[in-house]
């Protein structure tokens, strides 16, 4: 994505981002305590989803089943919605109050999920990511990089175990390694908003990293 101006918004966005299972719910709670404790007002909220509405269009593209074929151009359209709806009822009024958002997953998701790893072309899903995200540009975002093996063994335990079809969790390794490769790539472009930790690691070590990276931002 070609450089931008950060919004001018008197709060901070921040944005978790990585494949399945690398712990990014986790760490977005460990982090919104600590800003907590810091006098930050913080709000919580994820992709896709974050609004009555965009939560309705999550469950279709997580888990919709049955004879009729989702196609990947639905699927990007339903979530491009679902962003444009979260960012303007929630996200931009954040920012405007000077919160800081602390978003589970956002724009980075669709350029490795549909363009990386299901071959969607980059500059219609460039073109579509600025319009759902208006201004909203993160200022940081932490891609927690963790080998798909283990991450996917975590959330095929987290499957089997909820008994619930994930259109995502159930694609094979293949798929989550476009994903990953693809978040690298863009991490590799973009250096300044994007910082890479390492999530195979104990939930506290992966914090420590995580707090020095936001301590220079927040
Ligand atoms: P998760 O929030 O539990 O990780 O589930 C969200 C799923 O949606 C995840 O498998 C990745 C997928 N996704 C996309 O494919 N593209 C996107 O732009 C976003 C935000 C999520």
């Amino acid at each position: 994505m070609k450089k931008r101006l950060r919004h001018t918004y008197p709060g901070c966005f921040i944005t978790f981002e990585g494949p399945e299972g690398a712990g990014k719910s986790t760490q977005i709670r460990m982090l919104a305590d600590y800003l907590e404790h810091r006098g930050c007002v913080c709000r919580l909220t994820r992709e896709p989803g974050g609004t009555p509405l965009a939560e309705r269009l999550r469950t279709v593209v997580k888990n919709h089943e049955g004879p009729e074929r989702l196609h990947a151009t639905t699927e990007l359209l339903l979530i491009e919605a679902a962003r444009s709806q979260h960012v303007r009822e929630v996200i931009r009024p954040a920012l405007a109050a000077g919160e800081v958002v602390l978003c589970d997953r956002f724009f980075d998701s669709t350029t490795a999920y549909q363009g990386g790893a299901r071959g969607m072309d980059s500059e219609v899903i460039g073109s579509l990511n600025e319009l759902a995200a208006a201004e909203c540009i993160p200022d940081l975002t932490i891609l927690l990089d963790v080998a798909p093996e283990a991450g996917f063994a975590r959330t095929r335990h987290r499957v089997e175990t909820r008994g619930e079809h994930d259109r995502f969790e159930e694609e094979e390794l293949d798929f989550h390694r476009r994903v990953r490769e693809t978040f690298l790539a863009i991490a590799a472009r973009e250096p300044e908003r994007v910082r890479v930790i390492d999530a195979g690691r104990s939930a506290e070590e992966v914090h420590a990293e995580v707090r020095r990276v936001v301590d220079e931002f927040v």
